[in-house]
């Protein structure tokens, strides 16, 4: 990072709003990511936050694209009309990132989202954010948890508070990932329901953990 040093605002979160504000932002080429963010999403507005769900842009190149059909039917029909920006962050009390495991780290796209919040890490403007963070891969041992810690060192550098899952609720004792959600996609499987409620409770978690340090109402 260049150009000065991170100057802290001392206070990104306001506080001067009525419930916790989540962005979940995340990158998925064929829907399951996508998923899990929407799961984490409900538990979160379940919990009362308010919540953004957005996917970072598609930049890989169409012949790339076009090599994978289900690749390119979820550019063609995901349900999403905007992409994350950098308001959506600013915005968030608490963030949620989410990426398929790509060769044991995250993709690249949403790298490159992240690599854009340069001006906002230098006017403070992430420190105190909550955040958290979630991944689908096609392997039990093929990089989850190494996936989870590269984004959580995003958080770090932002002076951001990493908020893990745990074993925070009895449903996550049996497989749950205390790294974060995770799903292991067999086959090019969808998230199945146990993954779908570690992400919720990942989102209901991340709301109470929010609304503690921002401290607004229930
Ligand atoms: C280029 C590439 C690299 C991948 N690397 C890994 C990997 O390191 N470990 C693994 O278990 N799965 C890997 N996968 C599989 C994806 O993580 C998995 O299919 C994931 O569920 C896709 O999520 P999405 O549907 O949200 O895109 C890789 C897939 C691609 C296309």
């Amino acid at each position: 990072m260049t150009g000065g040093d991170q100057v802290s605002s001392g206070n990104p979160i306001s506080g001067d709003h009525l419930a916790p504000r989540i962005a979940v932002v995340f990158y998925s080429a064929t829907g399951n990511v996508a998923a899990m963010a929407e799961a984490l999403a409900e538990g979160a507005a379940k919990e009362g936050a308010q919540v953004r769900v957005r996917p970072v842009a598609e930049l890989a190149p169409a012949e790339a694209i076009d090599r994978n059909l289900r690749w390119r039917a979820w550019v063609e029909d995901n349900p999403y009309d905007e992409t994350a920006t950098l308001a959506d962050l600013e915005w968030a009390d608490g963030i949620a990132l989410g990426s398929p495991t790509r060769f044991g780290g995250p993709a690249g796209q949403l790298k490159e989202f992240l690599d854009t919040t340069g001006g906002l890490w230098m006017q403070g403007k992430l420190v105190d954010k909550l955040g958290t963070a979630f991944t689908s891969a096609s392997t039990r041992h093929g990089g989850l948890e190494s996936t989870i810690l590269a984004i959580n060192n995003i958080f770090y550098h932002w002076g951001s508070i990493v908020v893990p899952l745990g074993y925070t609720d009895p449903h996550l004792m049996e497989s749950g990932n205390p790294y974060g959600g995770s799903f292991v996609s067999r086959k090019s499987a969808a998230p199945d329901d146990e993954a779908l409620q570690a992400c919720r409770l990942q989102g209901v978690r991340l709301t109470q953990v929010t609304r503690r340090l921002v401290g607004t109402p229930t």
